[in-house]
């Protein structure tokens, strides 16, 4: 009988499970929403990245079916052949101005506009100096490229002078950090390393997935939080997070941009959004400029709940924006305290190694716009209640 040869996968399984680490999906009966149903339990959902509830917002709906009757479910094709519409650009149009820069391109995820437009920049003979916290997107979209990878620790500047100091004079150097970080929710030390971009030469990229929708005006992200306009080189952005339907995108120059629809990867050789998402991110982009109130509730929400945290002796870590996570260290306890959780009735997912370093899992939360004060006393209460049961507090 022929053996499997993948059965060293199963072995690999086996060994999570005996680590505390293997993890079942979590499957939603509802919709992603701030208080929802997931596997047939009522719970305070505190583990979305729909930080504003733009996921159900009835002007991103209408606008989707609008689309969806008009164009038709698919586009049939790549945007380099016959994968454009109208939508496509005037979305790329609308994203540009969003960011105040020159051009935009939308790839079909976060994961691709990262990986895509690193990969593309860069070739073997160049240099990536990259924040150790960096998405994976961007590890690899830098293996990708085969350039040399050169990493500081979490968003020390002076260690990446001290690396950039010793690096040949080569014409491409590519400075990048995360905006904010996802699993710890602090801020990338942007300015820092735009002085550094400047003074070295380098190309300047900033990763705003968790920072659009949520930092600077109308949620324009770390650049406009920072006061960056034209510092940054390149700035990623994504659709599938705040703005609540799916996609990344690049902004940036006139030349940049040209050059990724020639050179990106993902962009020429996977199949382009459904007219209907890019409607829908129209719309999200007509909400972030006329409904800023969601986002000011947003923080209103996230000062209440880091305050509340942190009031029951639990470490947060250094988050500074509506990511807090709950570092217990331990993998088997951060998973065991996500299970109690979601048995009282608050889903907040354990994160444990690769994700996070092994003496650093987690129970990471996210606050949205649209929990109600009574939801978020709830999962305070509730984290009080399990972390006294499980000794943390
Ligand atoms: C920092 C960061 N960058 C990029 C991405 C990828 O974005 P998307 O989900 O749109 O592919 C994520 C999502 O997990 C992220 O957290």
């Amino acid at each position: 009988m022929r053996r499997d040869p993948l059965a060293f996968l199963g072995e690999d399984m086996s060994a999570l499970k005996t680590q505390g680490l293997y993890r079942r999906l979590r499957v939603l009966d509802d919709t992603q929403a701030a208080r929802t149903r997931i596997d047939g339990r009522e719970v305070v959902n505190l583990s979305s990245n729909n930080y504003l509830g733009l996921t159900t917002h009835p002007r991103l709906k209408e606008k989707a079916r609008a689309a969806l009757e008009q164009l038709g479910v698919g586009t049939g094709s790549v945007r380099t052949i016959a994968g454009t519409m109208a939508i496509h650009m005037e979305l790329e149009r609308r994203l540009a101005a969003f960011k105040k820069t020159e051009a935009a391109v939308v790839f079909q995820s976060g994961f691709a506009a990262n990986a895509g437009t690193v990969a593309a920049i860069l070739t073997k003979d160049d240099f990536v100096i990259s924040d150790e916290l960096n998405h994976a997107s961007i590890i690899d979209g830098s293996r990708l490229s085969r350039a040399s990878i050169k990493v500081f620790p979490h968003r020390d500047a002076s260690a990446a002078r001290a690396i950039l100091k010793d690096l040949p004079k080569t014409p491409r150097k590519l400075l990048i950090t995360d905006g904010v970080f996802s699993m710890d929710g602090d801020l990338g030390a942007l300015p820092e390393l735009c002085e550094l971009a400047e003074e070295f030469g380098c190309i300047m990229m900033v990763d705003d997935a968790h920072a659009s929708g949520v930092f600077g005006a109308n949620g324009r992200g770390t650049i406009d939080h920072f006061g960056l306009h034209g510092r940054v080189d390149v700035q990623v952005g994504t659709l599938s997070k705040a703005v609540g339907a799916l996609g990344g995108y690049v902004a940036g120059s006139r030349s940049l941009i040209e050059f990724l629809h020639h050179r990106g990867r993902p962009f020429l050789f996977s199949t382009s959004h459904p007219p209907s998402v890019a409607a829908t991110c129209l719309a999200a982009i007509d909400v972030l400029l006329e409904e800023p109130q969601l986002i000011e509730q947003l923080w209103a929400n996230t000062r209440f709940f880091k305050a509340g945290l942190k009031s029951l002796g639990l470490n947060t870590g250094a988050s500074e924006s509506p990511i807090t996570p709950v570092i217990v260290g331990d993998a088997s306890v951060a998973m065991r305290l996500s299970d109690r959780l979601f048995e009282e009735g608050v889903f907040a997912q354990g994160i444990g190694f690769p994700t996070v370093a092994r003496d650093k899992a987690r129970v990471r939360t996210i606050v949205m716009a649209t929990h109600t004060r009574e939801d978020l006393q709830f999962a305070l209460d509730t984290f009080g209640k399990v972390g006294r049961e499980l000794g943390l507090i």
